[in-house]
Formats: structure tokens, sequence, C-alpha cells
């Protein structure tokens, strides 16, 4: 096994890790935080939330320095290559401004939960067991309105993506998601 495939078997796996947090940290925030008072109960999916939100920050950092080291230049680290040599199409060109709006919306969405998680003391209490009560309101810290703002953004990025992929996979008949998998050999 090669240097360069160890590095593509991480980028696969750190790829299906963060989608699942990902959707776990949606899942919570929209069922379990948004609208919800802030009493004693919200504490653990509260809590939960901020977990996944910073793992999923670490991982994007991970991800990006290793595909800056496997792809050195820039470009590479986003492009987008269908298969074959056929005309773009909208979805791939799309995906070019996507695919950096991605990493760009995860990092400020993580950024943004943590100017939330700070001012509000949220690590004592959620993790440190402070006894303390939530804020009354979260919206009384500005980044609170960005953080669900952007969490639209962030789900409309995604909606492109996972349609891109299926539409590859399934009406163009190419394996895409081949491409996201431990295939030996594959190259980007
Ligand atoms: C990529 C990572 C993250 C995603 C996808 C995410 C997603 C969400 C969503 C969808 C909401 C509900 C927003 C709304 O509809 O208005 C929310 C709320 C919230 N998130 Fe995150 N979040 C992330 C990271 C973080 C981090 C790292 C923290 C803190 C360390 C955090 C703290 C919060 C807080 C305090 C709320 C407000 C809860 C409330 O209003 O009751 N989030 N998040």
């Amino acid at each position: 096994m090669t240097e360069k495939r160890t590095y593509r078997n991480i980028l696969v796996v750190i790829h299906w890790v963060s989608a699942v947090l990902v959707f776990a940290a949606f899942g919570i925030g929209l069922l379990a935080l948004v609208n919800q008072p802030n009493t004693e109960e919200k504490i653990v999916p509260l809590g939960l939330h901020m977990a996944l939100g910073i793992a999923i920050l670490l991982l994007t950092i991970v991800r990006y320095l290793v595909r800056l080291r496997v792809y050195p230049t820039w470009s590479k680290v986003f492009a987008v290559k269908p298969a074959g040599n056929r005309k773009p199409l909208l979805l791939d060109e799309m995906s070019k401004f996507v695919h950096p709006l991605l990493y760009i919306f995860t990092l400020l969405m993580s950024a943004l939960g943590l100017a939330i998680a700070f001012p509000a003391d949220l690590f004592a209490i959620a993790f440190g067991g402070s006894g303390t009560s939530l804020p009354e309101d979260f919206y009384a810290f500005e980044a609170r309105d960005w953080h669900g703002i952007l969490s639209l953004g962030l789900m409309v990025l995604i909606g492109q993506h996972v349609v891109a992929a299926l539409f590859h996979q399934f009406i163009k008949g190419e394996n895409f998601l081949g491409r996201m998998w431990f295939v030996k050999g594959k190259d980007e």
C-alpha cells in the first residue's frame, strides 16, 4: 500500500464520517434545540450538538490539510472531474463552486457555534457541570442569527452535492459514489 493510497482511504473515511456527523448536528439542531425553551432538559442535546460541531470542525481542517498534501495545488484540491469527455453539465459547473463553499460554510457554522458557546459559557454548563442555567435566549448573541441563516445555506449546498452525486450515479450510470469508496487503484 503506497503512502498516497493510505491518504485516499483517510479522505474516504473523513468524508463519510463528516457526512454522518453533519446530519446528526442538523438533526439535533432542528429537532431538539431550535424553538425549544432553554430549560435544564436542553443541556444534554446542546452538549451533544456542540461536541458534534467541534468534531466536524476538526475533521474539516484535517480533511483540507490531507487534501492539500495529496493534491498540492489549490485548484486540484477542489477539482471536479466527471467521468468521460462530455460537454460540462450545469450541475458539475455548480460543483466547482459548491465544493469550496461546503468547506467554508462548515467552518463558519462551527466558528459561529463557538461564538455563541463562549460568551454564553456553554462549555462550563454542558461539559463542566457548573450548574448554571442556560441563558434565557440565545438570540441575545449576535452569532445566533448567523448560525441559523448559514445553516440554511449549508443545507442548500449539501442538497446540490447530494443531487449531483445521485444524478451521476443513477441517471448517467457513472460509478460516482465509487470514487468516494475504498476501491483499489482509483484515480481522481
Ligand atoms: C457544522 C457544524 C454545525 C451545524 C451543521 C450546526 C447546525 C445547527 C442548526 C441547524 C441549528 C438550528 C438553527 C436554526 O434553525 O435556527 C443550530 C443551533 C445551535 N448550534 Fe449549531 N451547528 C454546528 C456547530 C455548532 C457548534 C460547534 C456549536 C457550539 C460549540 C453550536 C451551537 C449551537 C447553538 C448554541 C445553537 C442554538 C440552539 C438554540 O437556539 O436553542 N453549533 N446548529
